[in-house]
């Protein structure tokens, strides 16, 4: 049926099926919108008589739907040509490289004590920690060193100072309490004693963590690591911490030419205390851990401390000596790391510098396993 509007409506949907985006908007507010021709024409039903209305009514309805669906129809086009220019333009080459990602890197001292605890976790051996800031009972006076004991002296401690109740420094030690002083502790030694106090006999641990003393060049800084050992138990005896010793440096430094020699020496907690000097060979110039240490080109270097735990120490920690003893050792972490991956200065393990930690450092994937091999890297054992 040919009306006035149909012009009106052709020409919309010529103007629809042409139309952009901008365009298509125009022409839907045009037709559709408040002010849209075809929802004026709409509202003209109301006025109209029945038979005018049945008419009109499908006519008008007619338009809208073919309006409304033509910008329907034209916006899919547009869309879907929209999408096909984006993924034209958009262009991943899956051929390129992976962009550089920042990379850390762990510390060879986070390393070696990784590599202590799964040497030791084979032995049977748990990891035990202590506070950095500890008292004096623990770190000197339950260890055997009395307050007048000349071995203190030897320790170049960080003290606290002493305060009163009111934050006053105080002149004697009534503000210090039963433990006495706090400190930095100088060795992690105390962990024994807390081990000992917590967990009681039989006791099998290693306690690996950060000591401080006032002590400072190129072999010595304020801060460094030392891991413990400890093992109590009936019927302990030296043949046990010769062999433990032996196997631990066996597996740590993965050579089975290790060899030992023990030295009569004194701590305070131990008794009687031995010091143990690893052997060292001559290769090619360089000084390689392994060999016979008394031949000729040969020789012994002081590596740790140890000995049978000193029957005060067991009763200081609240166990019967009668019934338990026991063996320690101590040593210093980062010598561990500097004899086998080969570093010669301890300050830069402090430095923070990128270029060190990068060299010496460590990835994820280092985990040391006692299958894989507990040094992933290859070492410049040295001595
Ligand atoms: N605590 C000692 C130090 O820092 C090292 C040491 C020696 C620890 C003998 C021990 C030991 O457990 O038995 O110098």
């Amino acid at each position: 049926m040919e009306t006035p509007d149909k012009p009106r409506l052709d020409a919309a949907l010529a103007a629809i099926a042409a139309a952009d985006a901008e365009a298509l908007e125009a022409q839907r507010v045009a037709a559709l919108g408040k002010a849209g021709w075809i929802t004026l024409a709409l509202k003209t039903l109301g006025a109209m008589t029945p038979e005018q209305r049945l008419v009109e009514g499908p006519r008008i309805q007619g338009m809208r739907a073919a309006v409304a669906d033509a910008i329907t129809a034209r916006a899919a086009v547009l869309d879907a040509a929209a999408l096909d220019a984006r993924l034209a333009s958009e262009v991943l080459d899956l051929t390129l490289p992976a962009p550089e990602a920042p990379r850390g890197s762990v510390h060879p001292v986070s390393q070696v004590m990784d590599e202590l605890a799964e040497i030791f976790a084979d032995l049977g051996f748990a990891v035990a920690t202590g506070p950095e800031i500890e008292d004096d009972w623990h770190n000197f006076t339950a260890l055997n060193m009395a307050e007048t004991h000349p071995a203190r002296a030897m320790h170049d401690t960080f003290y606290f100072p002493d305060v009163d109740a009111e934050g006053r420094p105080a002149s004697n030690s009534e503000a210090v309490g039963r433990q006495g002083r706090m400190l930095l502790r100088t060795h992690t030694s105390p962990v024994q004693i807390r081990a000992m106090v917590q967990k009681g006999a039989p006791l099998r641990i290693i306690a690996p963590g950060r000591v401080y003393r006032s002590d400072s060049d190129a072999t010595h800084t304020p801060m460094f690591h030392q891991v413990e050992g400890l093992v109590i138990d009936e019927g302990i005896h030296l043949g046990h911490l010769k062999w433990t010793l032996e196997t631990f440096l066996k597996a740590f430094f993965e050579r089975d030419d290790i060899v030992l020699r023990l030295r009569p020496s004194y701590f305070p907690f131990t008794e009687p205390s031995v010091e143990v000097d690893v052997g060292w060979q001559d290769v090619g110039g360089r000084r390689v851990l392994g060999g016979d240490g008394d031949a000729p080109g040969h020789g012994w270097m002081e590596l740790l401390g140890s000995g049978m735990v000193n029957r005060r120490v067991i009763e200081f920690a609240g166990l019967d000596p009668d019934r338990w003893q026991g063996f320690a050792f101590g040593v210093g972490v980062d010598r561990l790391a500097m004899l086998k991956y080969g570093m010669d200065d301890l300050r830069a393990f402090f430095d923070g510098d990128g270029r060190w930690l990068a060299h010496y450092g460590f990835t994820a994937f280092d985990q040391p396993t006692l299958s894989a091999g507990v040094g992933s890297k290859e070492t410049g054992i040295r001595a």
